[in-house]
C-alpha cells in the first residue's frame, strides 16, 4: 500500500496518479466480503448487459474463468474477453478477478494484466514455480492469487503466505459450472484460514444461498457464484440472496 501523502505535498493530478488511485480502490474490494459472479454461466450473447445487471444489484468483483483444455478438459475464454469487459466493469467501480485453470500460467499472466485484470489467480497444481509466478503477477501491478483443488492439502500454500494476496479454495473440482458443493469444504476453509492469517480466502464452486453461510463462518471472504446467479431467472435477486447468506456487501 502506498504511504500517506504529507499534508503539505502538492496534489498529483496526472492521469497516471488518477489511474493508480482507481486501481488501489479496486484492489481494496478484495479485502471486503464480496460475492463474485462468474461469467462462465452467463449468456455470452448478452454478456455486457448481464454484467450490468449484477453490478446494479451491488456486485463489484466479476470472476472470469479461463480453461485451456489441458489443466481441465474444457476450453473457455481468454484475455480477449477479459479485455472486452474490463472498461465496463472498471467504469462501474468494479474489479476483474481472473481464475486461470491452465498449465504454465506464467506464460499468460502478462496478457491478462494488459487486458485489465485486477487479481490473477492460478493453481498450485499447475506449476512447480509457485512463488516466482506470484511475484511476477504482483510486478505486473495485479493482486496475486493461489488456488488449490479439493484434493490438494492446505499445506500447499503455506510457503507462499507472504507472496499471495488471495487464496482460492476450490469447493468443487474445477472445470464446469453447476456442480454440487463439496460438503466438508467449510472445514478445509477453516484450516486454510488458520494457515494464511490475513490473506483473503476465496471459495469457488457450488456457492448458493444454502452453502455460502458455512464457508463464510469458516473464514471465506470472496464467494464465486456462477450458475446460482446467471442460471437464475432473476440474476440480481439471486446475487442479493447469496450476498445476504454470506454476510457480504
Ligand atoms: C469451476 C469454475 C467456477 C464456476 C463456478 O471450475 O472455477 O468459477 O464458474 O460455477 P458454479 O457457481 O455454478 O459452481
Ligand atoms: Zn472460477
Amino acid at each position: 500500500m502506498p504511504g500517506l501523502r504529507p499534508l503539505d505535498a502538492p496534489l498529483d493530478l496526472t492521469l497516471e496518479a488518477a489511474t493508480d488511485t482507481a486501481s488501489t480502490g479496486r484492489r481494496e474490494l478484495f479485502a471486503s466480503k464480496r460475492v463474485a459472479p462468474s461469467i462462465l454461466s452467463s449468456d455470452f450473447s448478452k454478456l455486457g448487459s448481464q454484467i450490468e445487471e449484477v453490478m446494479a444489484a451491488g456486485a463489484r468483483i466479476i470472476h472470469v474463468d479461463v480453461m485451456d483444455g489441458h489443466f481441465v478438459p474444457p476450453i473457455t475464454i481468454g484475455p480477449l474477453v477479459a479485455g472486452s469487459i474490463a472498461d465496463l466493469v472498471h467504469d462501474a467501480g468494479g474489479a476483474i478477478d481472473v481464475h486461470l485453470m491452465i498449465e504454465q500460467p506464467d506464460r499468460q499472466i502478462e496478457e491478462f494484466a494488459k487486458a485489465g485484470a485486477d487479481n490473477i489467480t492460478f493453481h498450485a497444481e499447475a506449476t512447480p514455480h509457485i512463488n516466482r509466478t506470484l511475484n511476477a503477477i504482483r510486478e505486473l501491478g495485479c493482486l496475486a492469487g493461489l488456488a488449490i483443488n479439493p484434493g490438494t492439502p492446505v499445506t500447499a500454500v503455506s510457503e507462499s503466505v507472504d507472496d499471495a494476496d488471495v487464496f482460492l479454495c476450490m469447493t468443487v473440482n474445477p472445470g464446469w459450472g453447476g456442480q454440487p458443493f463439496i460438503a466438508d469444504s467449510p472445514d478445509k476453509v477453516g484450516r486454510l484460514s488458520e494457515a494464511v492469517g490475513d490473506g483473503t480466502i476465496e471459495v469457488d464452486g457450488g456457492i448458493d444461498p444454502g452453502t455460502a453461510g458455512g464457508v463464510s463462518a469458516a473464514g471465506a471472504g470472496l464467494f464465486v457464484a456462477g450458475s446460482a446467479v446467471f442460471g437464475a431467472e432473476d440474476p440480481a435477486a439471486a446475487y442479493t440472496a447469496i450476498a445476504e447468506a454470506a454476510g457480504a456487501a
